[in-house]
């Protein structure tokens, strides 16, 4: 069974202060007999303050990237040995460490497979710009990144694949969730393409891009849908815990 999951990822944004007051005020708000599981990824520095705040509230802990090597001579790198201790996930390949940090898709994948090594689960992130989308190459992208963000791993339990169409992000401009189901249905076929029908039912699907309290409900009803990776509307507590609330089916 795949497991529903709402991840916030916080980005460059909160003081080590600000991030304790926020993991406290979401922690406040979310009953830990949901049925969702909730995540939030703040920044590296962040993670040890926000580690004990989250304590015993069973809300989980990611990071938004890693180094794919386990130590050595990488200034400012954060590797996979420093995390393991602390966080249960971690963000590989998002949009914007793609395009403003290019990350190729050969990094990302030596990235999946030290996050898996380290026993921890990678939130391997996928989406096509809009020039992609309008020139008809929208599910070859997706399905490109996919496989070579994958390739040499099992794709099933312990994996989580985010679907953040790049111009839905931060826009405002959500995809409508048929949209989003589409693209999901046409990953979830390349999943049982790789690794078969078993193993690509286990794994959860997060759609990601200006995902809010109103809209989370359409996606969630979507039939390759498990839940949402939220950013900006994640640095709200009230917005977030209403966003789970509602993906829980309590909103
Ligand atoms: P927004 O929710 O701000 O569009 O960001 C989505 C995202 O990039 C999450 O990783």
């Amino acid at each position: 069974m795949t497991i529903s999951m709402i991840v916030g990822n916080w980005k460059m944004n909160t003081t080590v202060d600000e991030a304790e007051a926020l993991a406290t005020q979401i922690a406040c708000g979310v009953s830990d007999d949901s049925n969702v599981g909730v995540v939030v990824c703040p920044p590296f520095i962040s993670l040890v303050a926000v580690q004990s705040t989250l304590k015993n509230s069973g809300i989980s802990l990611g990071a938004q990237d890693v180094h794919h090597e386990v130590s050595g001579a990488f200034t400012g790198a954060v590797s996979t040995n420093m995390l393991v201790n602390i966080c249960q996930y971690v963000i590989v390949g998002h949009s914007e460490r793609r395009s403003i940090f290019r990350e190729s898709d050969a990094a990302v994948n030596l990235k999946v497979k030290a996050v898996l090594t380290a026993g921890m689960t990678p939130i391997l992130c996928i989406g096509e710009s809009l020039e992609e989308r309008e020139g008809g190459s929208a599910e070859a992208v997706v399905e490109s990144q996919l496989r070579l963000g994958l390739e040499g791993v099992e794709a099933g339990a312990g994996i989580v694949v985010a679907y953040e169409p790049v111009w839905a992000i931060g826009t405002g401009r959500s995809a409508s969730p048929e949209i989003a189901q589409a693209m999901m249905a046409h990953i979830r076929q390349t999943l049982v393409a790789i690794g078969g029908e078993e193993a690509a039912a286990e794994v959860s699907l997060l759609y990601g891009g200006s995902v809010n309290a109103g809209n989370v409900g359409g996606y969630m009803e979507q039939a390759d849908i498990n839940g949402a990776l939220v950013g900006g509307a994640s640095l709200n507590a009230e917005s977030f815990v209403e966003i789970v609330r509602v993906a829980a089916g309590t909103g």
